[in-house]
This record gives C-alpha cells, structure tokens and sequence, in this order.
C-alpha cells in the first residue's frame, strides 16, 4: 500500500518528504480553507515538493462547471489529480474528463456500489472515507474491504485510496483490507513513527554506551 498525505500545509508536506515515506498528496476544500491562501498557489507549491498525484478538488456542482474548473487545475501540474465528488454530475465529469486524459479522484465514497459507478466512469481513484463512516457506527473498513474484492473480481484497475484516516490503526487495516493507498494526516503519520518500546530500547542502548571504554 502507497501512502499519500492528506493535508494542504505545505510544511508538512516537506517534512513528510523529507522522511521519504509519500508519493502523493490529498487536499479538500475545508484542508485549503485552513491554509488562508490561495488555492492554485497551494496547490502549484505543492508540486514541487512531491512528485507524485496532486488531489485538487473542484467546488461546482453541475458537471460543466466541474470540467471547466478541473481543465483549468490541470494546466497547473501534470501531477494534478481532479477530485470529484461521488454524484450523477460528478460521475458526468470524471466521464468527460477521463476521455480527456485528465485523472480523477472520485471523492466522499460511502459504499462498495458508489465505488464501481465511480470506476466504471473512468476513475483513476475512489475514495472511501473510514473515519467518517465510523463516526456513524457504520464501519468504514467493510467498504473498503468490499470495494478491494468487487476490483479484483471484475479486473477494475482504479485505485482505492483509503481516505478520513483518523489513527494509526486504520492503516494497517486498510493495507490489509486491500487500499491500494492510504491517505494520512500529518498528526497521523508522526504517530505510526513511535513505539515506546523503539524509545526504550535507544534510551537503553544510549545508557549501556556510556560505559563502553573511550
Ligand atoms: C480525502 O481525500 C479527504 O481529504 C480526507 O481524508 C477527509 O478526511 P476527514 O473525514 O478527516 O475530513
């Protein structure tokens, strides 16, 4: 499974580059909204941090307002992902704009179904949201875990990009649940860093050192 971060601030992105752990990059309107800055500088900057898929995400609701806005991010970046969401407009869109050659994110995927419309539109990627399903006691990983066996099943190449990570236990289900990606926050990706046993164990070998003869 391919890690990507979910996030629109740029110094995380650097960071979580610098680490050599992503290949890709998600961003959504509230995650922009948080940067107070300009959406296509963002976005361009984020480019030439990380050479990988970019996710941007339209904001029209009818699918020719959706395709003028996604043609115009994709002259930003070859990188440049559009992220759609998952509606009868949306599923127009990806349709257009995957006979263009544009990438599409198919965006706030709740079930296996909205999934296999997304990819039979011409989806690059769908994106399932765990921790928001969860948040309504409805279990995000059977999602994921079924869109992963429809895919396989039926020859789909469009990828499952496991979105709304809320800890570190969600990615390791959903490398398991069959994601080919998952999308972490910043917060999230520094947790699957520690163990206390890893800080242990140096403290340990730092103190043992210490009486090695100089
Ligand atoms: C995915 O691409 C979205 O940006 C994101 O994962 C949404 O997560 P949230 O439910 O934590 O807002």
């Amino acid at each position: 499974m391919k890690i990507f971060i979910d996030t629109a601030n740029v110094n995380e992105i650097r960071e979580a580059s610098e680490m050599g752990i992503i290949c890709g990059v998600t961003t959504n309107p509230s995650l922009i909204a948080r940067e107070g800055r300009n959406f296509k500088e963002v976005v361009s900057e984020i480019t030439e941090i990380v050479d990988g898929p970019i996710s941007a995400e339209v904001i029209s609701l009818e699918s020719e307002g959706m395709v003028n806005e996604a043609r115009d991010l994709a002259k930003i970046h070859d990188n440049i992902v559009i992220k759609i969401p998952m509606t009868v407009e949306g599923l127009k869109a990806v349709k257009i704009l995957s006979q263009e050659g544009i990438d599409t994110n198919v965006t706030l995927v709740f079930s296996a179904a909205q999934a296999l419309l997304a990819a039979r539109a011409g989806a690059t990627y769908v994106s399932p949201f765990i921790g928001r399903l969860d948040d309504i006691g409805a279990g995000g990983m059977p999602v994921v875990e079924d869109i992963a066996e429809i895919f396989a099943i039926h020859d789909i190449e469009t990828e499952i990009i496991a979105a709304s990570i809320r800890g570190p236990i969600h990615v390791s289900e959903a490398a398991l649940a069959g994601a080919h990606i998952a999308t972490i926050p910043f917060k999230v990706l520094m947790q699957l860093t520690k163990h206390p046993l890893t800080d242990r164990g140096i403290e340990r070998f730092l103190k043992d050192w210490e009486s090695v003869p100089k």
